[in-house]
Order: structure tokens, then C-alpha cells, then sequence
């Protein structure tokens, strides 16, 4: 990177702050330019190295910038570790068996400590893994606003509420509302839930759609009962891809599998049975363009989600645990 202030970004800034209007002034896409010059590709190579290990993993660390927005805003309370003075986050619903990506997440914040030491926080750097691992999977690339600093506490009660992260029987309504409650409109929901083009979900979560919903084809039912045992306890944490045709690649065609009704999901399906998303999934399935700026969109107003700032939290040396 040649300068910090190049015109292409600030034309990119001005396209940002013009589609998104009520962008939150206290973050910024330069916020770390003159303090950590070599931070995207420090990052950028940490994300590809552990994707091209595990194409899985791509998805796993998107969903734990989601997983920290969600809960009591991006301030990278998801990473901190159980202490005898502290239930974090790592077991409640949403997380337990199920949140993964930390050990990538600590080698991303030794490889950025090394060339900028006690000035990038946690909460950044999962907002700039989440969107390397997007544009690597082949999906679109942005320029995210940086700026969060760090939790000093977690809260385990609010991560195992359904007001937190919405588990995956919420219909459609319940789902709307959750983001509602965060700021996110019903356009930023299914275009986010775009997110789910990559990544696999457990037995556990899927069971009862493909036992016994009727929104969902029958014979896709059948194949993946194969499996996900009927009762449960068994196969629990067995895997099935979230989109079913290009489980490693972040394209639109997680969307078709909506129309077919080939989602392994209650909840993912909700967003394509006869009510008020239905022409959105039928939009993005259709337009990959539209599906990738409203994505893009609906990523920085998460990240927006009340970010710590100022002097606010801290900047954690270890991602695990406070300072
Ligand atoms: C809106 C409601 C949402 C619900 C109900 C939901 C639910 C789920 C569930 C149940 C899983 C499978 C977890 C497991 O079985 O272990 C999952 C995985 C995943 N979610 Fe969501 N999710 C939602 C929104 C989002 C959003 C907004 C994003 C990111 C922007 C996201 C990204 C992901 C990714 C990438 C995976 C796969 C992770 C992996 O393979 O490690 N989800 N989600
Ligand atoms: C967390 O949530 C799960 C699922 O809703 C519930 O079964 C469990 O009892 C909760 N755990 C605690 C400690 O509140």
C-alpha cells in the first residue's frame, strides 16, 4: 500500500458512507493506517493460510464476527475464556460444540503483535478475518471500518438467549425481530443470512426439520437422514453443509437451494415460505450483484453494532483473556 489516504479509497469511503447513510462516524476504514501499515496483509495471510489448510474455516471465523456483534456488540467479548471469576461466552447454546476458529484467531493476533505490538484489537481483527475469508471463498471484497476496542467482560446470560443469536426453529417473525432489535432490517437479515453459503451445521440443529417439518423436499429429508440419527444423542454433532451444491464457495446459490426447499435449516428455510422475504430470496438467487453489495451493506451495519471506542475497553494482548 502505497499511501494512506489513496483517492481509490476515499472514492470507496464516500461509496460506503453514501450507501449505508447512517454510518457510524467513530469507526473508519484508515483507522489503523499511519499506527499498523502492514496490518491487512499481515492478517490476509494468516486467513489464506488456514483456509487453504481447511476450506471449512473460511466460514467459521465469519460466523464468529457475527457470534460477537450479536452479542452486547463487536467488542470480541466471544474470545475470552472461562476464568474462575468469569462465565464467558465459549458455552452457551449458540457457541458450545459449535463456535470454532480460535486457535486461528490467536495466530492472527501473534503474527499482527509481532509488527504492530498493543495497538490492533481483537474485535478488529475479527472483522477483517471475516471479510478476508468471504473474498477468499470467492465472494466480494470490501473495505471494513476498524476503530472497535476491546471488552473488558463477557456475559454468558446474554449469549444463551434467544434475544442474542437466534437458534435455528426461530420463524421467520421471531427473526426479524431479533435484528430489529440490533438496528437490521428484514433486507439486512436475508442478505446476511447469505452468509450461510458457506459452513456446516450439526445434527443437533438440524434433526427436527428433516424428521419432521413439511417445509422442506422429501427426498432431500431422506439423504440426510442417512446422517443424522432420529434420536437424539446420537450423531449429534455429525455435519451437513448449510448450502448444499457449493459448500465452499461464497456464491448465490445458497439461495437456490432456498426455492427448492434444500435447506438443512427450520430457520433458513423461513426466509422462502410464502411470507414477506420470499421475493428477496427469489432477488438474490436470481443476482448475484444484488445479493453481494446488500451483503456487504448489511456486514458494515453489523460491525456497527455499538463497537467499543476512545478509551473505551482496551486493546487486548491476548485475545483469550484481559489484560
Ligand atoms: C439470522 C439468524 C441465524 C441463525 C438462526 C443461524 C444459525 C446457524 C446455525 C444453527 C448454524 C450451525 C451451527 C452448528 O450446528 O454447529 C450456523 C452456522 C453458520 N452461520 Fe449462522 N445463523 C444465523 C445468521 C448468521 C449470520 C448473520 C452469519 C454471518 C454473517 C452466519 C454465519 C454462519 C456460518 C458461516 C456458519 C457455518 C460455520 C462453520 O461451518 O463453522 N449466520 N448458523
Ligand atoms: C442455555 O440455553 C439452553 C438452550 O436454550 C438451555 O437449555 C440451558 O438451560 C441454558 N443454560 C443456562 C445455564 O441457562
Amino acid at each position: 500500500m502505497a499511501s494512506c489516504f489513496s483517492s481509490m479509497s476515499i472514492l470507496v469511503a464516500l461509496v460506503v458512507l453514501f450507501l449505508v447513510g447512517n454510518s457510524d462516524a467513530q469507526l473508519s476504514t484508515d483507522f489503523y493506517c499511519k499506527t499498523c501499515p502492514q496490518l491487512f496483509p499481515t492478517v490476509r495471510a494468516v486467513v489464506e493460510a488456514a483456509i487453504s489448510k481447511e476450506a471449512r474455516m473460511g466460514a467459521s471465523l465469519l460466523r464468529l464476527h457475527f457470534h460477537d456483534c450479536f452479542i452486547n456488540g463487536c467488542d470480541a467479548s466471544n474470545l475470552l475464556d472461562d476464568t474462575p471469576y468469569l462465565k464467558g461466552e465459549k458455552t452457551a447454546a449458540p457457541n458450545l460444540n459449535s463456535a470454532r476458529g480460535f486457535e486461528v484467531i490467536d495466530q492472527i493476533k501473534s503474527a499482527v503483535e509481532q509488527v504492530c505490538p498493543g495497538v490492533v484489537s481483537c474485535a478488529d481483527i475479527l472483522a477483517i478475518a471475516a471479510k478476508d475469508s468471504v473474498n477468499i471463498l470467492r465472494g466480494p471484497e470490501w473495505e471494513v471500518k476498524l476503530g472497535r476496542r476491546d471488552a473488558l467482560t463477557a456475559s454468558f446470560a446474554a449469549a444463551n438467549s434467544s434475544n442474542g443469536i437466534p437458534p435455528a426453529t426461530s420463524s421467520l417473525s421471531s427473526l426479524i425481530s431479533n435484528f430489529q432489535s440490533k438496528g437490521l432490517s428484514a433486507r439486512d437479515l436475508v442478505a446476511l443470512y447469505g452468509a450461510h453459503t458457506i459452513g456446516q451445521a450439526r445434527c443437533a440443529n438440524y434433526r427436527a426439520h428433516i424428521y419432521k417439518d413439511s417445509n422442506i423436499d422429501a427426498s432431500f429429508a431422506r439423504a440426510n437422514q442417512a446422517t443424522c440419527p432420529k434420536n437424539s444423542g446420537n450423531g449429534d454433532n455429525n455435519l451437513a453443509p448449510l448450502d448444499p451444491q457449493t459448500p465452499t464457495t461464497f456464491d448465490n446459490i445458497y439461495f437456490k437451494s432456498l426455492l427448492t426447499k434444500k435447506s438443512i435449516l427450520h430457520s433458513d428455510q423461513e426466509l422462502y415460505n410464502g411470507g414477506s422475504t420470499d421475493l428477496l430470496v427469489q432477488t438474490y438467487s436470481a443476482n448475484s450483484g444484488a445479493f453481494n453489495s446488500d451483503f456487504i451493506n448489511g456486514m458494515i451495519k453489523m460491525g456497527n453494532i455499538k463497537p467499543l471506542t476512545g478509551s473505551q475497553g482496551q486493546i487486548r494482548t491476548n485475545c483469550r483473556r484481559i489484560n
